[in-house]
């Protein structure tokens, strides 16, 4: 089922001032002639609400430091900070790196960045610096269209119901910073609607998302599951990115879930991700 609400998205947003190529009709985009360490602010702003309303903005070619990619960053918001483990580092840019000794690398399920915080991130901007010959592509899904694709029925029940979100993938939990205990969990919709485009879209995710309030704990786990499934299995709302040096990707985790995949051990993949912060998630009926 599609719904009025994806079938009413253009596929493409003539309005903007930026020229850019589709991905899929409905979701995400390459932007051509752009260069991101130019931008003046009413630009920023054109960014970030393209970045809304088609989710994923890829954007090549973009040589820059790490101090001006975090400087860059601070343009489109509040930042989320990260200790800073190394000489050199910056605590506005977390470190996605990937080599021979590796024997994890984040972001390899579904998910949408740290959505256990009470304000979620709204953009992450993750840069590449090294990229395998082939293989480390990023996979999005676009939760607009994840929802409308749902029953009319799906939908009403859904837009009933909250969940609760724990810090399970929350890299300060991961790299050992803190324990579970210490940080929070947060109780957000199970459907939210996005600031810059009053569109819905799913907020329920397999990284973060632990219980649906109102449900008990075997009704919860089966409608996660089936959620999830609806998630993993939807290609006709799914994009990968090919990634090549100096490639920069903005993606909206307001509206978008996406998945590292790790396909090219042992060789290395290096970058650097800003996460802007958003607001506290809240649905209009
Ligand atoms: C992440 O932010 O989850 C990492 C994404 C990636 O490495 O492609």
């Amino acid at each position: 089922h599609i719904t009025d609400q994806a079938i009413s998205a253009p596929p493409i947003d003539e309005k903007s001032r930026f020229s850019h190529s589709p991905i899929s009709p409905r979701f995400g985009s390459e932007l051509e002639g752009v260069t991101l360490l130019e931008m003046t602010d009413d630009e920023v702003g054109a960014l970030k609400q393209l970045g809304a309303e088609r989710g994923v903005l890829v954007v090549r070619n973009q040589i820059m430091t790490m101090d001006q990619q975090a400087a860059f960053a601070h343009r489109l918001g509040e930042l989320t900070t990260y200790p800073v483990k190394k000489a050199g580092a910056l605590p506005e840019l977390l470190e996605i790196h990937a080599d021979e000794k590796s024997r994890h690398v984040p972001g390899e399920k579904w998910h949408t960045d740290i959505s256990s915080e009470q304000k979620p991130p709204a953009l992450s901007m993750l840069r590449m610096e090294i990229v395998p010959g082939s293989g480390g592509d990023t996979l999005f899904a676009d939760m607009y269209q994840a929802f409308a694709s749902l029953s009319p029925e799906m939908q009403l029940i859904l837009m009933r119901l909250t969940a609760r979100h724990d810090p399970v993938g929350h890299y300060l939990y991961l790299s050992g910073e803190k324990t579970l205990k210490e940080l929070p969990s947060q109780i957000h919709p199970v459907v939210r609607t996005h600031p810059l485009t009053g569109r819905k879209a799913l907020y329920v995710n397999s990284g973060f998302t632990g219980k649906i309030m109102e449900f008990s704990r075997d009704e919860s786990r089966a409608m996660l599951d089936m959620l999830y499934q609806h998630i993993a299995h939807g290609i006709s709302f799914q994009i990968r990115v090919r990634w090549e040096p100096n490639t920069v990707v903005f993606w909206d985790n307001r509206c978008v879930q996406h998945h590292a995949a790790w396909d090219y051990f042992p060789q290395v993949r290096h970058g650097y991700r800003a996460t802007a912060i958003g607001e506290v998630p809240y649905l209009e009926h």
